[in-house]
Order: structure tokens, then C-alpha cells, then sequence
């Protein structure tokens, strides 16, 4: 009898153990597989995420058709819609944030839009 409830005490005990580890893992998902939005540059990090999300309206050629006239295309071309001066990180940091922007598009990743918006704080360099 006493041997029964011990091993029903650990059951129980493991099941909260693992009940709480899940929830661990979904919530701090992309924290355990790999977001890491501490070490961003403008060429490694930044242009590749607005080449894949952006382009198709705001590249040099799609702009004119697509993008209402914003070209997203190169680092002085993004820098005039970012603003590490200003709180909010200026207009593209919004628009990505609020997931305004890609248009009628599903909203970026939280760990791309920290990269962006960590890439802005630190400067928004031409790195
Ligand atoms: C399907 C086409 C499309 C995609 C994809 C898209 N945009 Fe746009 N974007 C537009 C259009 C069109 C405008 C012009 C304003 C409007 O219609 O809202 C615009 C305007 C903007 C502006 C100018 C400021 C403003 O809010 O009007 C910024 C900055 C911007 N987009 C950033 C982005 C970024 C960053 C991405 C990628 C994460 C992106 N856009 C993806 C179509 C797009």
C-alpha cells in the first residue's frame, strides 16, 4: 500500500514536470531554437528579410507599380524609412510591427521583426 501512493505521488509529480516543460518550450520556442537577434547587420540580416518579404513591391523595378512608389531597394533607399532617433524606429518599424506592411500579407515573425527593429536601435548602419 505505502509502496502504491509513493509511486502515485512520483506519477503525479512527473506529470506536472512535464506539463510545465511544454509550455517552456511553445512559449520561448523561437529563445530555444534559435532566434538570435542580438548579433544583426544591414547585409546579413536586414537585406535578406526585406528581399524575401518586400521585393515583390518594393524592389527598384515593382515600385513603381506595386510598392506606391517606395523603393526598399538598397541600404540609402531603406535608411529614409527608418529612424534610430526617433522612439518608434520610424515608419517601415511601424508598418512591420502593426503588420501593416507586407501588404494584405500574413505579418512577419516576431524573431524578424526584433532582428529589424534591433538592427535599428543599434544605428540602422550600413553594415
Ligand atoms: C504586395 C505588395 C507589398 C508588399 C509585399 C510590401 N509592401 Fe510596403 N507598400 C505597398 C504599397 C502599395 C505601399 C503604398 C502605400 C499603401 O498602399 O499602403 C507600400 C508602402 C510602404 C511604405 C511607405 C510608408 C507607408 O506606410 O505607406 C513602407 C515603409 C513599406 N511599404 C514597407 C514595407 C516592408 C518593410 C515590407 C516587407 C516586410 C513591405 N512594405 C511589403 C505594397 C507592399
Amino acid at each position: 500500500m505505502i509502496k502504491n501512493s509513493f509511486f502515485s505521488l512520483v506519477c503525479f509529480f512527473s506529470f506536472c514536470a512535464i506539463i510545465s516543460l511544454n509550455s517552456c518550450v511553445s512559449n520561448n520556442k523561437e529563445v530555444l531554437f534559435g532566434c538570435d537577434s542580438t548579433q544583426v547587420k544591414y547585409t546579413a540580416t536586414v537585406l535578406p528579410i526585406l528581399s524575401n518579404n518586400c521585393y515583390q513591391c518594393h524592389s527598384a523595378s515593382n515600385s513603381p507599380t506595386l510598392g506606391g512608389g517606395v523603393n526598399l531597394e538598397g541600404y540609402n533607399n531603406v535608411r529614409n524609412w527608418v529612424n534610430p532617433n526617433n522612439a518608434n524606429g520610424g515608419i517601415l518599424l511601424v508598418d512591420i510591427t502593426t503588420g501593416r506592411m507586407p501588404k494584405n500579407l500574413p505579418k512577419l515573425s516576431d524573431c524578424d521583426i526584433a532582428k529589424v527593429s534591433n538592427w535599428i536601435k543599434n544605428g540602422a548602419l550600413n553594415n
